[in-house]
């Protein structure tokens, strides 16, 4: 049984000019349950709202006669170029969305030329993926309690040629997800994070938070410590990058763990309601760090990225934006929010006076005294 009421987008309306347009054609095409867990964050969402608020705290300041000759978005990551420096954050279960599911957000991300960070919980395997990639891809990690089935995991993805292992840390449990309580959210039955058959974890990352107690159950006793970001490090064989980290002196122990990127981030406001805005905790992160420093959380608009570069991002990822273009119009629609939010990024650059993305600083953002 598909999820599924409308069919999807044939051609991509007029009405549909910027990414925050495939919302509503999203909406009614999923039921009340998959659009709670897809667009809902964390008990009041205040961190949800601050992500999208954040940017509207900075202004751009415009500038005159710039030369934009040779202007380009090309950046360097990893040892990869990227054309641009916008890529695919990890979102769970795809195939509740679209029922192409990841398969159909590969494909985007391989005509858009854009890094696709694929879901531990992806609702398809990671071999399949791959085998649909043109672009890089990552494997997003949630710490498992058995170490065979990681290394086994660990050694499917490198032999599928995906290129980092991002390790989620800030979810070790579920947030409070009241959104998804209300609308009587659980998976149905046809979706399955099939990448986690065999593994004896017990599951926290779905279904209504708060029902059981947590403390003193097998949860508690399996969340990852600093000691296991080490053992993953070690075990390895691509690089780690760890997503979720927003205060400094974490980002520092990280990077001295010997991870090679970190994604501030807040889980798109899915975990600790009330943490702060993921481009309020930037700044004082890239300071701290000499890694690469990424960041996802509440990136809608071309100026929504200069931003987040000024304040010292080397790149930001989406992940709500995409999904809506999935659900409305599949592959299409994801390549499409992909082109609009590159498009509006080289607006933005060239109204700044930014020819490079290493032009781009904090003179660009102008920050009103009454904030
Ligand atoms: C997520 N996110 C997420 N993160 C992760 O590390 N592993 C995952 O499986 C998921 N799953 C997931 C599902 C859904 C429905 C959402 C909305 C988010 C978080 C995601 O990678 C990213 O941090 C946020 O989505 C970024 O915020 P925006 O762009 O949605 O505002
Ligand atoms: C979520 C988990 C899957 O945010 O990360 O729903």
């Amino acid at each position: 049984m598909s999820h599924q009421l409308l069919p999807e987008l044939t051609h991509i309306p007029s009405s549909i000019a910027s990414v925050s347009d495939y919302e509503p054609y999203a909406r009614e095409r999923m039921s009340t349950a998959a659009w709670a867990y897809f667009s809902g964050g964390a008990a009041d969402e205040y961190t949800l709202q601050d992500n999208l608020a954040s940017f509207r705290r900075y202004g751009l300041w415009p500038a005159a006669l710039a030369s934009l000759q040779n202007a380009t978005t090309q950046t360097e990551l990893l040892g990869q170029t990227l054309p641009y420096p916008i890529m695919l954050a990890p979102i769970a279960y795809q195939a509740m969305a679209h029922p192409q599911g990841e398969l159909g957000t590969v494909l985007a991300a391989g005509a858009m030329q854009a890094h696709m960070v694929v879901s531990m919980q992806a609702s398809h395997s990671i071999e399949d993926i791959a085998a649909q990639a043109h672009s890089p891809l990552w494997l997003q990690w949630y710490w498992q309690r058995d170490k065979a089935f990681m290394r086994d995991l660990l050694a499917r993805a490198h032999a599928s040629a995906y290129q980092a292992i991002v390790l989620t840390v800030d979810a070790p449990v579920n947030g409070v997800r009241n959104r998804e309580q209300r609308a009587n959210f659980t998976l149905p039955a046809h979706i399955e994070a099939v990448n986690l058959r065999g593994s004896s974890q017990p599951t926290s990352s779905h279904g209504a938070a708060g029902t059981s107690p947590l403390f003193g159950s097998d949860l508690i006793k399996y969340v990852p410590t600093w000691d296991d970001l080490l053992w993953l490090v070690q075990h390895s064989p691509l690089p780690v990058v760890v997503k979720g980290m927003m205060r400094p002196a974490d980002v520092l122990r990280a990077q001295q763990a010997g991870v090679a990127a970190v994604i501030v981030s807040n889980h798109g406001g899915r975990t600790l309601d009330t943490a702060p805005a993921s481009l309020d905790a930037l700044a004082a992160v890239v300071q701290s760090v000499s890694v690469p420093v990424l960041l996802d959380g509440g990136i809608r608009r071309g100026t929504d990225i200069v931003k987040a570069l000024a304040l010292g991002a080397k790149a930001v990822l989406i992940g709500r934006p995409y999904l809506y273009g999935l659900a409305a119009a599949g592959p299409r629609g994801v390549a499409h929010v992909l082109h609009i939010l590159r498009a509006e990024l080289e607006v933005a650059m060239a109204l700044c006076g930014c020819a490079q993305l290493s032009d781009i600083g904090p003179h660009v953002l102008y920050r009103p005294l009454a904030d």
